[in-house]
């Protein structure tokens, strides 16, 4: 891009899929890979001339500013706009108009991908588009809104959430958009608003300007527990592309490992951890910081955050635990999720699939 441009990022929606992670973490914020999931987006986005990122904020704010501050470390300039009440997509953007002219982009700020922006931008502009909507296949389509295109990528329909019967492509709406800030217009201030719904479908009738950008890089919306568990995986076996974690077992700083400990696949372990004898880690496995498993404990193909405690021959399989989880000695964990500060009794073993409220706590009665 010659010229740069601003970046909206919606980052104030309430996370309900992905509780109970999201009870006292906003979305944003959930660590993937041992960092805030916006910051892979922030990353992403700053290899792109962009001159500034504003984050419009609603749920759990704070923690936000906290760690990015002006975004000087993470090589981008930031800016906070908190919402007086959730504005969704549209309102949200609507909101911060006086921060914006001309092109700027849209980010929902839970999908992690690699879409090339630059050229999303050219093509916006090659076709002297309002709206540029960034479009992913997926398998199944049912669950997202599908967007069908002319041969020249110009929107001819949208269906929101389509039943089988009715799926004519597998190119979904990808969350990410180019827009022209005219279109804000159409999106009434301090008002509730949809791009989704209310602005982008009557746009199809009025003008010819909506434009598709298809790339077929990885996508993920980590908006549940089991995309989340999978954009780990996905991660780790590189399949994003990214070379981040060429070496099979990675450990942070001040971690004190026991040498019994069996390793397998791709393990990623934070600053500060004590790993005890005769542990079994098998990846996909991130352990966050200043966490500690003890004798004999197993973990398989699951992400466990901050200050975690696991305690002798525990097994923990694909599952997730928020920060300050203590799980006892013995206890067995199957496809769980469990929100911070929840304690598991010794012995206990959960039902598969278990969702655990932040600060409960679970027994065998
Ligand atoms: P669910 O409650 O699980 O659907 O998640 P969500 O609240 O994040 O909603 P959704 O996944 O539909 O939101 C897509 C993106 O828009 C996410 O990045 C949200 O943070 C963001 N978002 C949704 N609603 C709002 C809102 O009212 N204000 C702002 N600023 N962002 C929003």
């Amino acid at each position: 891009m010659k010229d740069k441009l601003k970046a909206v990022i919606l980052v104030g929606g309430h996370g309900t899929r992905l509780r109970p992670l999201t009870y006292n973490t906003p979305k944003p914020m959930v660590p993937t890979v041992n960092v805030p999931f916006l910051e892979h987006v922030i990353r992403n986005l700053g290899g792109h001339n962009i001159s500034e990122i504003i984050l419009a904020q609603y749920y759990l704010a704070e923690s936000m500013q906290d760690y990015f501050g002006d975004g000087s470390k993470f090589g981008v300039r930031l800016r906070y706009v908190m919402e007086e009440s959730p504005r969704g997509t549209a309102g949200a953007v609507k909101n911060v108009e006086k921060y914006l002219d001309g092109t700027f982009l849209v980010l929902n700020g839970d999908i992690f991908h690699n879409c090339d922006f630059t050229s999303m931008v050219k093509f916006h502009r090659r076709h002297k588009a309002q709206v540029t909507i960034a479009l992913t296949p997926v398998e199944n389509p049912t669950i997202y809104g599908v967007v069908e295109t002319d041969s020249r990528g110009k929107v001819k329909r949208f269906t929101e959430k389509p039943k089988p019967e009715e799926v004519t492509t597998n190119m979904i709406n990808a969350g990410t958009y180019v827009l022209e800030s005219e279109v804000l217009q159409r999106i009434p201030p301090d008002t509730k608003y949809s791009f989704e719904r209310e602005v982008f479908p009557p746009m199809l009738a009025d003008t010819k300007s909506v434009y598709a950008y298809s790339f077929d890089n990885y996508w993920m919306d980590m908006g549940t527990p089991e995309k989340y568990l999978q954009l780990h995986r996905d991660i780790l076996s590189g399949k994003c592309d990214n070379r981040l974690f060429e070496k099979d077992v990675t450990i942070g700083d001040k971690c004190d490992i026991h040498p019994s400990v069996q390793f397998s696949g791709k393990v990623i372990i934070g600053d500060n951890c004590v790993v005890g004898h005769g542990v079994r880690l098998t990846g996909p496995v991130v352990i966050g910081p200043h966490c500690t498993i003890l004798e004999n404990a197993v973990i398989a193909d699951s992400v466990l955050w901050h200050d975690v405690a696991i305690e002798q021959r525990a097994i923990i399989k694909s599952s997730v635990l928020a920060d300050n989880c203590d799980i006892g000695d013995d206890s067995y964990l199957v496809d769980a999720v469990l929100g911070d500060h929840v304690t598991v009794d010794a012995g206990c073993k959960l039902k598969p699939g278990a969702r655990v409220l932040p600060g409960e706590t679970v027994g065998n009665t």
